[in-house]
């Protein structure tokens, strides 16, 4: 079967250098490699609560963001998810293979419920990851591109695959999570112990922040006592962070990042770092904001919406028609 590629992201908060390096860094050729299947994930983003306003906003800055990162609308479908009623009926389906005892497990819902009431932890919050196995199920994706955090998920969404496919016979398609060799987890820089997320304003580098705001970020980063410019996780989080950062955005090894910068001070290598992250950021915003202004991004949800609600109209025949529950 020819590849399929399928990939999220959420649209809650402002998009990190974390979301850039796992997704859109690489998407250009991540889609030249099949069909693709590009999303907005607004239902998932209403699993904690969101205003209005502010959803609508940053679903339109994702989706110039994709295709200021090179996402061809003709080539690929771009969409919101709300925009395809398959995935809410497929995980009204869905719902009912996976258990409370596996979802429980999941560390993000521990690490979000962790930090609520119990009387405001939403069910969706819990139930995140049946949708998200939906998404990737519908369109018979055998390729998901992510960072790290969400391996968990699609290995629930591979334990669902089996077990539908067990009882049912080949239905679903087994999907594989794909990361980065090099930036699968990047490192908040106030904290290089805690993953960069969207809600951490001094750890982030924001894809929408001016040069100069990264540059500042970027030499205030926490580093670590000695001098050398070594990768070194335990002892060097803070620098093995900032060379990560570093060799993901140059495309190389984290060896030849450390021939490089042998004898440099941390100071001099901060600004290095700082110099990669501007010159990959400024032509890729000036796509952004070009894209903003006129408009594309209106076309190409419509033409991709098309193209999604087909191919997930069939997978969600197939398997109603699987469980019994098509008459004809
Ligand atoms: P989201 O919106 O949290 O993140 C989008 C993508 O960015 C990756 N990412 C990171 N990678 C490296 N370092 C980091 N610090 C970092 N922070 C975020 C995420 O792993 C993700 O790939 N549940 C998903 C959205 C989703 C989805 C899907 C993804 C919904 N359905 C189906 C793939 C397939 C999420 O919340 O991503």
């Amino acid at each position: 079967m020819a590849q399929r590629i399928l990939t999220g992201i959420k649209p809650t908060g402002q998009l990190t250098l974390g979301n850039y390096i796992a997704v859109l860094k690489n998407l250009r050729k991540t889609i030249a490699r099949g069909d693709s299947f590009i999303f907005i994930a607004d239902l998932h983003a209403l699993t904690l609560p969101i205003d209005p306003e502010i959803l609508k906003q940053n679903s339109i800055d994702l989706a110039a963001f994709y295709l200021a990162a090179g996402l061809d609308p003709e080539k690929s479908a771009l969409f919101l998810q709300s925009s395809v009623p398959a995935h809410a009926e497929l995980n009204a389906i869905m719902q009912n293979y996976l258990y409370m005892g596996e979802l429980s497990r999941m560390t993000q819902f521990k690490e979000k419920a962790g930090k609520l009431k119990e009387n405001a932890i939403g069910l969706g919050l819990f139930a995140y990851p049946v949708l998200m196995a939906c998404d990737i199920i519908l369109y018979d994706a055998n390729i998901v591109p992510v960072g790290e955090d969400q391996m968990q998920h699609i290995e629930l969404a591979r334990n669902l695959v089996n077990r539908f496919n067990n009882r049912y016979g080949e239905i679903l398609t087994m999907p594989k999570a794909e990361v980065q060799k090099v930036g699968k987890r990047i490192m908040s820089l106030s904290n290089p112990l805690a993953k960069m997320s969207k809600s951490d304003p001094k750890g982030d580098i924001f894809l929408k922040d001016e040069p100069a705001v990264i540059r500042k970020k970027i030499m205030a980063a926490v580093t670590d006592s000695g001098s050398e410019v070594k990768f070194d996780e335990q002892n060097k989080p803070g620098i093995s962070n900032l060379l990560t950062i570093y060799c993901a955005l140059k495309d190389i090894s984290i060896s030849e990042a450390e021939q490089t910068f042998a004898s440099y001070r941390y100071g001099d290598f901060k600004k290095e770092v700082a110099d990669a992250v501007v010159n990959e950021l400024i032509p890729f915003q000036q796509r952004y904001i070009e894209i903003l202004n006129d408009k594309s991004y209106e076309q190409a949800l419509k033409v991709g919406a098309k193209k999604a609600n087909a191919i997930a109209n069939e997978t969600l025949k197939r398997v109603q028609k699987a469980i019994g529950l098509l008459l004809s």
